[in-house]
């Protein structure tokens, strides 16, 4: 018989349990907040009785959590569902029944055209209604197709459950701030993951206290736009992210603290100098620009201009000299001539910025940018990411080198790819790599850094390292 589930309803995990696990298997697409929403949403199916498996032809729950940012990103679900209805049809031969879920930001953005679209799809659910997959899985267990898509921001974060605390990563992620009030002219983010919204500070210090008792070394604070963060305090007054992060600070157990994405106009003179003060704040920042010229920036309706962000990186750098910058670009913007282009190739040649993300304009429906005229040909748009990118992959060439012959502090967080090696990352993030033994998966240690290659730095770690038993991941 099938258990019918009401709205909000909890099967105490004993009942759960019972019954014969259910396979979830999922399959993320997209930015770290949708990585960090598949684990949640593992968690709140989890209690429910659904183990995750990473074969999907022995899956019950088949769950797609998409990014809709570029349209390649977007048309990869529907490749993908082409591929899941060849289970679906082997399974149910077997007799088994296999339910299909389109969660993320297509859920979003396409909602019901998903369903007209795809008829292998049972569920479309939105990033803000994870907390009712339960019942809304137990909705398609009752013959429905259902789309979700309606929910404000806090009641997912008020009703999923605590983190379990077993299997925790070295370096975690704790999304704190969700949605967008920017509106670049470019960017589907205000539409799929709507208003920004901040998570109270005390339920962020609970699950990062969580994850740091579970051996998490680094806690990495996520939000699209997270240095807008503006959370209730625990006196009641709104909190600002240098506040959070200078509590976060205080904990003994975290001994690393990152945050991303950050917007230029949102750098408040408190957050740049908690890079100069702060030790455990690591010197690296991910601060996107997307274009050099000013007449392009006010087009993409950025808040910015070149000077202005230059002018901000320099007091950033003043603050914290070694730090490590990241950026964002898009090339072809509607509109953008060669000389408009010239002057992103000439801020990153001011900047040098130690890694990059680079894009082709994609034209996203119902952004305003979408409809401007002059949209620049492919091939035009094509030849300049090219430029681009070599021009930045030899700048990140010289970062790392610049940090060959340095010692630095690599927190190790899974085995290396060759027998006997580990791998971590930098405090600038850069991954480094060390032959040394497993059991210094989980530790901050002193690397000698020996030479660097296209993907990674090789470090030597110091005989005489003496190291500390690993935090038991107990519960
Ligand atoms: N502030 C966000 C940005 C999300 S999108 C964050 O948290 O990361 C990541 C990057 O994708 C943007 O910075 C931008 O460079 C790129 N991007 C967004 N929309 C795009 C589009 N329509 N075409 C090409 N690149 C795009
Ligand atoms: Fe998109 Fe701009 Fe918001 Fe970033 S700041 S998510 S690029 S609208
Ligand atoms: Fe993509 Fe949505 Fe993230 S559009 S980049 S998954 S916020």
């Amino acid at each position: 018989m099938k258990r019918v589930l009401t709205r909000g309803a909890r099967v105490p995990h004993q009942q759960a349990m019972a019954e014969a696990p259910k396979k979830l298997h999922i399959k993320t697409f997209g930015c770290q907040m949708n990585a960090y929403d598949s684990e949640r949403m593992a968690e709140a199916l989890g209690a429910h009785g659904y183990a995750p498996t990473d074969d999907i032809e022995v899956a019950d729950l088949v769950i797609f959590n998409t990014c809709h940012i570029r349209e390649k990103a977007a048309e990869k679900v529907y490749s993908e569902l082409g591929r899941v209805r060849a289970v679906k049809r082997h399974r149910s031969v077997r007799g088994l029944d296999t339910v299909v879920a389109v969660a993320g930001c297509v859920a979003q953005a396409e909602g019901q055209e998903i369903l007209e679209r795809a008829s292998v799809v049972d569920l479309v659910v939105g990033p803000q209604s994870y907390h009712e997959l339960p019942w809304l899985v137990g909705r398609v267990g009752n013959g429905e197709r259902v789309v979700a898509t309606d929910f404000p921001a806090e009641d997912k974060f008020l009703s999923l459950p605590e983190r379990p605390l077993a299997r925790v990563h070295p370096s975690a992620f704790i999304t704190v701030q969700e949605g967008c009030d920017k509106f670049c002219t470019f960017c589907v983010v205000p539409y799929t993951r709507g208003a920004e919204y901040s998570r109270p500070v005390a339920a962020i210090i609970a699950e990062a206290e969580r994850l740091a008792r579970a051996g998490a070394r680094e806690i990495t604070l996520l939000g699209q736009n997270v240095n807008a963060y503006c959370g209730e305090g625990p006196d009641g007054a709104d909190w600002s992210l240098a506040k959070l992060l200078r509590l976060l600070a205080g904990g003994p157990q975290i001994e690393r603290l990152r945050y991303t994405t950050s917007h230029p106009s949102d750098m408040d003179d408190d957050l740049i100098a908690l890079h100069g003060d702060e030790p455990k704040l690591m010197p690296y920042l991910h601060l996107p620009f997307q274009a050099g010229s000013d007449r392009i920036l006010a087009a993409m309706n950025r808040k910015h201009s070149a000077d202005d962000y230059a002018a901000l990186v320099k007091r950033i750098r003043a603050a914290r000299p070694d730090i490590a910058i990241s950026t964002d670009i898009i090339v072809g913007f509607p509109g953008e001539t060669d000389a408009d282009f010239d002057e992103t190739l000439a801020l990153v040649r001011c900047i040098r910025f130690a890694r990059a993300f680079s894009f082709k304009y994609s034209a996203r429906p119902g952004t305003p940018a979408a409809t401007l005229p002059m949209q620049v040909p492919d091939s035009v748009a094509r030849e300049r990411l090219h430029v681009l990118q070599r021009l930045l992959e030899d700048e990140a060439s010289a970062f790392d080198a610049s940090t060959v012959g340095r010692k630095l502090s690599v927190l190790f967080e899974r085995k290396g790819k060759k027998p006997g090696q580990i791998a971590g990352r930098s405090p600038y993030l850069q991954a480094v790599h060390a032959n040394g033994p497993e059991g210094l998966i989980g530790q901050i240690v002193d690397v000698d850094i020996v030479s660097a290659g296209p993907n990674s730095l090789t470090g030597v770690i110091k005989s005489e390292f003496q190291w500390r038993e690993p935090v038991q991941a107990a519960l």
